[in-house]
Protein backbone atom coordinates (compact mmCIF):
# COMPACT_ATOMS: atom_id res chain seq x y z
CA UNK A 1 0.00 0.00 0.00
CA UNK A 2 1.22 3.36 -0.63
CA UNK A 3 1.03 6.40 1.58
CA UNK A 4 1.02 9.86 -0.51
CA UNK A 5 1.73 12.76 1.16
CA UNK A 6 1.54 16.69 -0.12
CA UNK A 7 2.61 19.49 0.62
CA UNK A 8 2.95 23.00 -1.68
CA UNK A 9 1.05 24.44 -3.93
CA UNK A 10 -1.56 23.09 -7.03
CA UNK A 11 1.50 22.18 -8.98
CA UNK A 12 2.43 19.46 -6.29
CA UNK A 13 -1.64 18.56 -5.86
CA UNK A 14 -1.66 17.55 -9.80
CA UNK A 15 1.83 15.56 -9.44
CA UNK A 16 0.77 13.68 -6.83
CA UNK A 17 -2.41 12.71 -9.47
CA UNK A 18 0.09 11.44 -11.71
CA UNK A 19 2.43 9.85 -8.59
CA UNK A 20 -0.84 7.78 -7.21
CA UNK A 21 -1.67 6.70 -10.85
CA UNK A 22 1.96 5.51 -11.72
CA UNK A 23 1.94 3.78 -8.71
CA UNK A 24 -0.82 1.94 -9.05
CA UNK A 25 0.14 0.64 -12.62
CA UNK A 26 2.75 -1.34 -10.51
CA UNK A 27 0.37 -2.37 -7.77
CA UNK A 28 0.20 0.15 -5.09
CA UNK A 29 -3.51 1.32 -3.84
CA UNK A 30 -3.18 4.17 -1.74
CA UNK A 31 -4.12 4.25 2.10
CA UNK A 32 -4.55 6.94 4.30
CA UNK A 33 -2.83 5.43 7.50
CA UNK A 34 0.74 5.36 7.25
CA UNK A 35 1.01 2.59 9.63
CA UNK A 36 -0.64 0.58 6.71
CA UNK A 37 2.27 1.22 4.21
CA UNK A 38 5.47 -0.53 2.60
CA UNK A 39 5.80 2.53 0.07
CA UNK A 40 5.62 6.09 1.83
CA UNK A 41 6.19 8.89 -0.77
CA UNK A 42 6.31 13.06 0.52
CA UNK A 43 6.11 15.19 -2.70
CA UNK A 44 7.73 18.51 -0.86
CA UNK A 45 7.36 21.82 -1.02
CA UNK A 46 10.38 24.60 -0.58
CA UNK A 47 8.88 27.90 -0.89
CA UNK A 48 9.84 29.03 2.46
CA UNK A 49 12.21 27.44 4.95
CA UNK A 50 9.45 26.87 7.38
CA UNK A 51 7.99 24.29 4.48
CA UNK A 52 11.14 22.80 3.83
CA UNK A 53 11.88 21.88 7.64
CA UNK A 54 8.32 20.78 7.65
CA UNK A 55 9.98 17.96 5.35
CA UNK A 56 12.28 16.91 7.47
CA UNK A 57 9.68 16.84 10.56
CA UNK A 58 7.69 14.34 8.81
CA UNK A 59 11.11 12.22 7.88
CA UNK A 60 11.79 12.00 11.58
CA UNK A 61 8.46 10.28 11.98
CA UNK A 62 9.02 7.48 9.23
CA UNK A 63 12.40 7.15 10.28
CA UNK A 64 11.04 5.38 13.40
CA UNK A 65 8.46 3.49 11.74
CA UNK A 66 11.29 2.14 9.14
CA UNK A 67 13.42 0.63 12.07
CA UNK A 68 10.34 -1.45 12.88
CA UNK A 69 9.60 -2.34 9.61
CA UNK A 70 12.87 -2.38 7.39
CA UNK A 71 11.16 -3.41 4.33
CA UNK A 72 9.66 0.16 4.70
CA UNK A 73 10.44 1.81 0.89
CA UNK A 74 10.69 6.10 1.93
CA UNK A 75 10.90 8.67 -1.63
CA UNK A 76 11.51 11.94 -1.43
CA UNK A 77 10.06 13.79 -4.26
CA UNK A 78 8.94 17.72 -5.19
CA UNK A 79 10.77 21.20 -4.52
CA UNK A 80 12.90 19.77 -1.64
CA UNK A 81 14.35 16.99 -3.42
CA UNK A 82 14.88 18.93 -6.74
CA UNK A 83 17.07 21.39 -4.04
CA UNK A 84 18.64 18.73 -2.36
CA UNK A 85 19.25 15.92 -4.55
CA UNK A 86 21.63 13.71 -2.94
CA UNK A 87 22.29 15.72 -0.13
CA UNK A 88 19.21 14.37 0.86
CA UNK A 89 20.21 10.55 0.89
CA UNK A 90 23.07 11.48 2.74
CA UNK A 91 21.35 13.54 5.81
CA UNK A 92 18.98 10.97 5.59
CA UNK A 93 20.17 7.80 5.10
CA UNK A 94 16.25 5.51 5.87
CA UNK A 95 15.53 7.28 2.50
CA UNK A 96 15.47 5.06 -0.75
CA UNK A 97 14.65 7.25 -3.21
CA UNK A 98 14.47 11.00 -4.47
CA UNK A 99 13.00 12.11 -7.47
CA UNK A 100 13.15 15.64 -8.70
CA UNK A 101 10.02 18.10 -10.11
CA UNK A 102 10.64 16.37 -14.05
CA UNK A 103 11.52 12.74 -13.00
CA UNK A 104 7.75 11.60 -12.37
CA UNK A 105 8.21 9.41 -15.01
CA UNK A 106 11.17 7.41 -13.64
CA UNK A 107 9.56 6.27 -10.60
CA UNK A 108 8.26 3.28 -11.33
CA UNK A 109 11.39 1.47 -12.23
CA UNK A 110 13.04 3.63 -8.46
CA UNK A 111 10.28 2.05 -6.83
CA UNK A 112 11.07 -1.12 -8.21
CA UNK A 113 15.26 -0.67 -7.89
CA UNK A 114 14.34 0.20 -4.28
CA UNK A 115 12.36 -3.32 -3.46
CA UNK A 116 15.82 -5.15 -4.73
CA UNK A 117 17.96 -2.72 -2.31
CA UNK A 118 19.18 0.02 -4.44
CA UNK A 119 18.79 3.49 -3.81
CA UNK A 120 18.81 6.07 -6.35
CA UNK A 121 18.60 9.73 -6.94
CA UNK A 122 16.93 11.53 -10.20
CA UNK A 123 16.57 15.39 -10.65
CA UNK A 124 17.79 16.09 -14.30
CA UNK A 125 15.35 18.63 -15.95
CA UNK A 126 13.34 18.14 -18.77
CA UNK A 127 13.22 20.90 -20.80
CA UNK A 128 11.12 19.89 -23.94
CA UNK A 129 7.27 19.51 -24.68
CA UNK A 130 7.49 16.05 -24.76
CA UNK A 131 7.33 15.74 -21.01
CA UNK A 132 3.63 16.77 -20.69
CA UNK A 133 2.63 13.33 -22.64
CA UNK A 134 4.90 11.14 -20.36
CA UNK A 135 1.36 10.20 -18.35
CA UNK A 136 -1.80 9.91 -19.68
CA UNK A 137 -3.83 12.47 -18.82
CA UNK A 138 -6.21 11.85 -15.72
CA UNK A 139 -9.34 12.62 -16.81
CA UNK A 140 -11.62 9.80 -16.43
CA UNK A 141 -12.78 10.25 -13.08
CA UNK A 142 -15.17 13.01 -13.61
CA UNK A 143 -16.12 15.61 -11.01
CA UNK A 144 -17.24 19.02 -10.79
CA UNK A 145 -14.38 21.54 -11.06
CA UNK A 146 -10.36 19.98 -12.26
CA UNK A 147 -7.24 21.40 -12.85
CA UNK A 148 -5.92 21.89 -16.43
CA UNK A 149 -1.75 22.08 -16.89
CA UNK A 150 -1.29 24.57 -19.48
CA UNK A 151 2.66 25.46 -18.79
CA UNK A 152 5.35 24.47 -16.67
CA UNK A 153 8.50 26.12 -14.84
CA UNK A 154 9.14 30.03 -14.41
CA UNK A 155 11.47 32.23 -16.17
CA UNK A 156 10.92 35.36 -13.95
CA UNK A 157 13.53 35.12 -11.00
CA UNK A 158 11.70 37.15 -9.49
CA UNK A 159 14.59 37.43 -6.39
CA UNK A 160 13.32 35.74 -3.44
CA UNK A 161 11.65 33.12 -5.18
CA UNK A 162 12.97 29.04 -5.38
CA UNK A 163 10.40 28.18 -8.11
CA UNK A 164 12.85 28.85 -11.27
CA UNK A 165 15.30 26.78 -9.80
CA UNK A 166 13.28 23.58 -8.75
CA UNK A 167 11.12 23.58 -11.76
CA UNK A 168 12.99 24.53 -14.28
CA UNK A 169 12.17 26.71 -17.37
CA UNK A 170 9.13 27.77 -18.93
CA UNK A 171 7.28 25.36 -21.22
CA UNK A 172 3.78 25.89 -22.46
CA UNK A 173 1.81 22.68 -23.58
CA UNK A 174 0.42 22.33 -26.86
CA UNK A 175 -3.31 24.37 -27.51
CA UNK A 176 -4.15 21.29 -29.00
CA UNK A 177 -3.56 18.58 -25.90
CA UNK A 178 -5.08 21.07 -24.05
CA UNK A 179 -8.17 21.41 -25.51
CA UNK A 180 -8.33 17.48 -26.20
CA UNK A 181 -7.94 16.91 -22.23
CA UNK A 182 -10.74 19.64 -21.71
CA UNK A 183 -12.93 18.36 -23.97
CA UNK A 184 -12.72 14.77 -22.14
CA UNK A 185 -13.36 16.57 -18.63
CA UNK A 186 -16.13 18.04 -20.13
CA UNK A 187 -17.54 14.74 -21.81
CA UNK A 188 -16.85 13.25 -18.07
CA UNK A 189 -19.45 15.51 -16.75
CA UNK A 190 -16.96 17.92 -15.40
CA UNK A 191 -18.33 21.66 -15.49
CA UNK A 192 -15.11 24.01 -14.07
CA UNK A 193 -11.56 23.91 -15.32
CA UNK A 194 -8.91 25.58 -14.58
CA UNK A 195 -6.23 26.69 -16.64
CA UNK A 196 -2.71 25.95 -14.51
CA UNK A 197 0.45 27.22 -14.80
CA UNK A 198 3.58 28.85 -12.24
CA UNK A 199 3.01 32.22 -14.71
CA UNK A 200 0.20 31.29 -16.70
CA UNK A 201 -0.87 34.19 -18.32
CA UNK A 202 2.92 34.10 -20.18
CA UNK A 203 1.47 30.68 -22.24
CA UNK A 204 2.62 30.02 -25.30
CA UNK A 205 5.38 28.62 -27.74
CA UNK A 206 5.89 31.57 -29.49
CA UNK A 207 5.87 28.97 -32.50
CA UNK A 208 3.82 30.39 -35.63
CA UNK A 209 0.43 29.25 -35.42
CA UNK A 210 0.34 28.32 -31.81
CA UNK A 211 -2.18 30.55 -29.71
CA UNK A 212 -0.95 33.11 -26.56
CA UNK A 213 -2.78 32.94 -23.80
CA UNK A 214 -6.23 35.12 -24.35
CA UNK A 215 -6.22 32.96 -27.32
CA UNK A 216 -5.80 29.87 -25.77
CA UNK A 217 -8.75 31.03 -23.10
CA UNK A 218 -10.91 31.60 -26.43
CA UNK A 219 -10.26 28.37 -27.26
CA UNK A 220 -10.78 26.63 -24.37
CA UNK A 221 -14.28 28.69 -23.71
CA UNK A 222 -15.75 27.06 -26.83
CA UNK A 223 -15.68 23.35 -25.49
CA UNK A 224 -19.37 22.68 -24.91
CA UNK A 225 -19.81 21.20 -21.34
CA UNK A 226 -17.78 23.86 -19.60
CA UNK A 227 -19.86 26.22 -17.81
CA UNK A 228 -16.96 28.19 -16.29
CA UNK A 229 -13.29 28.35 -16.82
CA UNK A 230 -10.48 30.08 -14.54
CA UNK A 231 -6.62 30.57 -14.65
CA UNK A 232 -4.09 30.78 -12.32
CA UNK A 233 -1.38 31.93 -11.77
CA UNK A 234 -1.03 35.44 -13.49
CA UNK A 235 1.94 37.65 -13.18
CA UNK A 236 0.73 41.11 -13.47
CA UNK A 237 3.72 42.39 -15.47
CA UNK A 238 2.02 39.70 -18.44
CA UNK A 239 -1.69 41.36 -18.29
CA UNK A 240 -2.07 42.30 -21.94
CA UNK A 241 -4.63 44.29 -23.07
CA UNK A 242 -5.81 41.39 -24.94
CA UNK A 243 -6.47 39.32 -21.85
CA UNK A 244 -8.26 41.99 -20.31
CA UNK A 245 -10.85 42.59 -22.96
CA UNK A 246 -11.54 38.21 -22.20
CA UNK A 247 -13.13 39.20 -18.84
CA UNK A 248 -14.83 41.70 -20.99
CA UNK A 249 -16.44 39.29 -23.44
CA UNK A 250 -15.80 35.53 -22.55
CA UNK A 251 -19.01 34.88 -20.68
CA UNK A 252 -18.03 31.87 -19.19
CA UNK A 253 -14.71 33.42 -17.58
CA UNK A 254 -15.26 33.73 -14.00
CA UNK A 255 -14.79 37.30 -12.63
CA UNK A 256 -11.60 36.41 -10.57
CA UNK A 257 -8.21 37.36 -10.87
CA UNK A 258 -5.16 35.75 -8.69
CA UNK A 259 -2.65 38.65 -9.61
CA UNK A 260 -0.11 38.97 -6.02
CA UNK A 261 1.39 42.35 -5.84
CA UNK A 262 4.14 40.86 -3.65
CA UNK A 263 4.44 44.91 -2.41
CA UNK A 264 3.20 48.22 -2.73
CA UNK A 265 6.54 50.21 -3.00
CA UNK A 266 9.02 50.61 -5.39
CA UNK A 267 11.85 50.56 -4.25
CA UNK A 268 11.12 46.88 -3.08
CA UNK A 269 9.36 45.94 -6.31
CA UNK A 270 12.68 46.83 -7.97
CA UNK A 271 14.65 44.42 -5.31
CA UNK A 272 12.30 41.32 -5.71
CA UNK A 273 12.57 41.63 -9.93
CA UNK A 274 9.17 41.64 -9.97
CA UNK A 275 9.02 44.14 -13.81
CA UNK A 276 6.62 46.34 -12.90
CA UNK A 277 6.09 49.65 -10.78
CA UNK A 278 3.53 49.83 -8.57
CA UNK A 279 1.95 52.73 -10.62
CA UNK A 280 1.73 49.83 -13.13
CA UNK A 281 0.37 47.25 -11.06
CA UNK A 282 -2.55 49.56 -10.18
CA UNK A 283 -3.47 50.72 -13.90
CA UNK A 284 -3.89 47.09 -14.85
CA UNK A 285 -6.23 46.62 -11.65
CA UNK A 286 -8.28 49.84 -13.09
CA UNK A 287 -8.14 48.16 -16.76
CA UNK A 288 -9.46 44.65 -15.11
CA UNK A 289 -11.99 46.68 -12.88
CA UNK A 290 -13.15 48.82 -15.96
CA UNK A 291 -13.54 45.39 -18.08
CA UNK A 292 -15.52 43.93 -15.56
CA UNK A 293 -17.03 45.84 -12.56
CA UNK A 294 -17.95 42.33 -10.77
CA UNK A 295 -14.16 41.34 -10.73
CA UNK A 296 -12.91 40.00 -7.55
CA UNK A 297 -9.21 40.12 -6.70
CA UNK A 298 -7.11 38.29 -4.87
CA UNK A 299 -3.24 38.46 -4.40
CA UNK A 300 0.22 37.32 -2.34
CA UNK A 301 1.80 39.87 -0.29
CA UNK A 302 5.61 39.44 1.21
CA UNK A 303 6.44 41.22 3.92
CA UNK A 304 10.60 41.96 5.45
CA UNK A 305 11.81 41.74 2.20
CA UNK A 306 15.52 43.08 2.86
CA UNK A 307 15.13 46.57 2.49
CA UNK A 308 11.70 47.48 3.27
CA UNK A 309 11.26 49.67 5.72
CA UNK A 310 8.06 51.32 7.72
CA UNK A 311 7.70 53.48 4.78
CA UNK A 312 7.32 51.14 2.17
CA UNK A 313 5.47 48.92 4.50
CA UNK A 314 2.84 51.78 4.60
CA UNK A 315 3.11 51.88 1.00
CA UNK A 316 1.96 47.92 0.42
CA UNK A 317 -1.04 48.96 3.26
CA UNK A 318 -1.89 51.79 1.03
CA UNK A 319 -1.55 49.68 -1.87
CA UNK A 320 -4.39 47.10 -0.30
CA UNK A 321 -6.33 49.78 0.52
CA UNK A 322 -7.04 51.00 -3.25
CA UNK A 323 -7.39 47.47 -4.84
CA UNK A 324 -9.40 46.15 -2.27
CA UNK A 325 -8.71 42.18 -2.52
CA UNK A 326 -11.34 39.80 -2.09
CA UNK A 327 -8.39 38.19 -0.40
CA UNK A 328 -4.85 38.09 0.57
CA UNK A 329 -2.04 35.71 1.26
CA UNK A 330 0.66 37.45 3.09
CA UNK A 331 4.26 36.17 4.26
CA UNK A 332 6.87 36.72 6.11
CA UNK A 333 9.78 37.12 3.61
CA UNK A 334 12.30 33.85 3.95
CA UNK A 335 15.96 33.41 2.10
CA UNK A 336 15.98 30.80 -0.01
CA UNK A 337 19.33 28.96 -1.11
CA UNK A 338 20.30 30.20 -4.54
CA UNK A 339 18.73 32.87 -4.90
CA UNK A 340 19.37 36.52 -5.79
CA UNK A 341 18.20 37.92 -2.44
CA UNK A 342 19.50 35.44 -0.19
CA UNK A 343 22.61 37.69 -0.62
CA UNK A 344 21.38 40.90 0.24
CA UNK A 345 21.74 42.68 3.32
CA UNK A 346 18.63 41.98 5.70
CA UNK A 347 18.27 44.70 8.72
CA UNK A 348 14.90 44.46 10.12
CA UNK A 349 14.75 41.93 13.14
CA UNK A 350 12.06 39.03 13.01
CA UNK A 351 9.42 40.84 15.84
CA UNK A 352 9.49 44.00 13.37
CA UNK A 353 8.31 41.32 10.37
CA UNK A 354 6.17 39.67 12.30
CA UNK A 355 4.48 42.97 13.85
CA UNK A 356 4.38 43.87 9.89
CA UNK A 357 2.36 40.26 9.19
CA UNK A 358 -0.10 41.06 11.89
CA UNK A 359 -0.69 44.43 11.19
CA UNK A 360 -1.78 43.60 7.30
CA UNK A 361 -3.64 40.53 8.16
CA UNK A 362 -5.33 42.85 10.24
CA UNK A 363 -5.77 45.27 7.96
CA UNK A 364 -7.19 42.72 5.38
CA UNK A 365 -9.30 40.74 7.86
CA UNK A 366 -11.36 44.33 7.86
CA UNK A 367 -11.56 44.64 3.92
CA UNK A 368 -12.37 40.73 3.48
CA UNK A 369 -15.66 41.29 6.02
CA UNK A 370 -16.39 44.65 4.46
CA UNK A 371 -16.60 42.85 1.03
CA UNK A 372 -18.49 39.60 2.29
CA UNK A 373 -20.90 42.11 3.96
CA UNK A 374 -21.50 44.46 0.92
CA UNK A 375 -22.62 40.80 -1.17
CA UNK A 376 -25.63 40.90 0.74
CA UNK A 377 -28.81 40.68 -1.01
CA UNK A 378 -27.11 40.64 -4.50
CA UNK A 379 -27.53 37.07 -6.69
CA UNK A 380 -24.20 35.48 -7.22
CA UNK A 381 -23.96 32.14 -9.77
CA UNK A 382 -22.47 29.75 -7.24
CA UNK A 383 -21.46 26.37 -8.88
CA UNK A 384 -22.16 23.67 -6.53
CA UNK A 385 -19.42 21.80 -5.19
CA UNK A 386 -21.16 19.43 -3.52
CA UNK A 387 -21.77 19.03 0.78
CA UNK A 388 -20.38 21.37 2.78
CA UNK A 389 -17.33 19.59 5.40
CA UNK A 390 -19.84 20.11 8.39
CA UNK A 391 -21.90 17.64 6.04
CA UNK A 392 -25.08 20.20 6.78
CA UNK A 393 -25.37 21.86 3.72
CA UNK A 394 -24.06 22.33 0.29
CA UNK A 395 -20.75 24.14 -0.94
CA UNK A 396 -20.23 25.93 -3.95
CA UNK A 397 -18.47 29.14 -5.08
CA UNK A 398 -19.48 32.54 -6.98
CA UNK A 399 -17.90 33.74 -9.98
CA UNK A 400 -15.51 35.77 -7.80
CA UNK A 401 -14.37 32.27 -6.04
CA UNK A 402 -15.99 33.20 -2.68
CA UNK A 403 -17.40 30.37 -0.83
CA UNK A 404 -20.68 30.21 -0.12
CA UNK A 405 -23.07 27.50 2.08
CA UNK A 406 -26.87 26.90 1.44
CA UNK A 407 -29.14 24.73 2.17
CA UNK A 408 -30.56 21.80 -0.91
CA UNK A 409 -29.97 18.78 -2.55
CA UNK A 410 -26.37 17.01 -2.40
CA UNK A 411 -27.76 15.80 -6.30
CA UNK A 412 -26.93 19.72 -7.60
CA UNK A 413 -23.49 19.38 -7.58
CA UNK A 414 -22.18 20.59 -10.93
CA UNK A 415 -24.76 22.69 -11.18
CA UNK A 416 -24.34 26.26 -11.94
CA UNK A 417 -27.34 28.34 -9.43
CA UNK A 418 -28.30 31.94 -8.77
CA UNK A 419 -28.16 32.43 -4.88
CA UNK A 420 -29.15 35.00 -3.23
CA UNK A 421 -26.46 36.07 -0.40
CA UNK A 422 -28.03 35.70 3.19
CA UNK A 423 -24.83 36.72 5.30
CA UNK A 424 -21.42 37.93 4.58
CA UNK A 425 -19.36 36.52 7.69
CA UNK A 426 -15.42 36.57 7.60
CA UNK A 427 -14.53 33.62 5.67
CA UNK A 428 -17.85 33.15 4.32
CA UNK A 429 -21.27 33.73 2.22
CA UNK A 430 -24.45 32.19 3.73
CA UNK A 431 -26.90 32.36 0.82
CA UNK A 432 -30.36 30.74 -0.83
CA UNK A 433 -31.24 29.14 -4.01
CA UNK A 434 -33.32 31.51 -6.18
CA UNK A 435 -34.72 28.47 -8.59
CA UNK A 436 -33.23 25.12 -9.50
N1 LIG B 1 3.89 31.39 -9.38
C1 LIG B 1 3.12 32.05 -8.44
C2 LIG B 1 3.27 31.53 -7.02
C3 LIG B 1 4.60 31.53 -6.43
S1 LIG B 1 4.74 30.90 -4.82
C4 LIG B 1 3.38 33.52 -8.57
O1 LIG B 1 4.32 33.94 -9.15
O2 LIG B 1 2.57 34.27 -8.07
C5 LIG B 1 3.39 31.63 -3.94
C6 LIG B 1 3.73 32.83 -3.13
O3 LIG B 1 4.70 32.52 -2.15
C7 LIG B 1 4.35 33.97 -3.90
O4 LIG B 1 3.41 34.72 -4.60
C8 LIG B 1 5.00 34.77 -2.81
O5 LIG B 1 4.11 35.69 -2.22
C9 LIG B 1 5.35 33.72 -1.76
N2 LIG B 1 6.79 33.48 -1.71
C10 LIG B 1 7.58 32.99 -2.70
N3 LIG B 1 8.87 32.95 -2.27
C11 LIG B 1 8.89 33.41 -1.00
C12 LIG B 1 9.91 33.63 -0.05
N4 LIG B 1 11.19 33.36 -0.32
N5 LIG B 1 9.57 34.13 1.16
C13 LIG B 1 8.28 34.43 1.44
N6 LIG B 1 7.27 34.25 0.58
C14 LIG B 1 7.57 33.75 -0.64
FE1 LIG C 1 8.39 32.72 -8.17
FE2 LIG C 1 8.25 35.06 -9.38
FE3 LIG C 1 8.11 32.83 -10.80
FE4 LIG C 1 6.10 33.47 -9.22
S1 LIG C 1 6.80 34.66 -10.99
S2 LIG C 1 7.04 31.46 -9.40
S3 LIG C 1 7.12 34.45 -7.50
S4 LIG C 1 9.88 33.56 -9.68
FE1 LIG D 1 6.23 24.83 -3.22
FE2 LIG D 1 7.35 23.89 -5.37
FE3 LIG D 1 4.88 24.77 -5.44
S1 LIG D 1 8.32 25.19 -3.91
S2 LIG D 1 4.83 26.37 -3.90
S3 LIG D 1 5.59 23.03 -4.29
S4 LIG D 1 6.40 24.94 -7.06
Amino acid sequence: MLYLETFGCQMNVSDSEKIAALMRGIGYAETPDPMLADLILLNTCSIRAKAEQRVYGHLGKFKAMKADRPGLIIGVGGCVAQQEGERLLKKAPFVNLVFGTHNLHLLQDMVGAAQGGTRSVETDFLDDEGRFDLFPAGHAEGGVSKFVTVMQGCDNFCAYCIVPHVRGREISRSAAKVVEEVEALAAAGVTEVTLLGQNVNSYGSRKAGEPDFPELLRLVAQIDGIRRLRFTTSHPKDISPQLIDCFADIPKLAPHIHLPAQSGCDAVLKGMNRGYSRAAYLDKVAALKAACPRIQLTGDMIVGFPGEDEEAFQQTLSLMDEVQYADLFSFIYSARPGTKAAGYPDEVGYAEKQGRLERLQAAQKKITLARNESLVGSVQQVLIEGLSTSGDSLFGRTGGNRGAIMSGDPSLAGRVLEVRIVEGLQTILKGEILHV
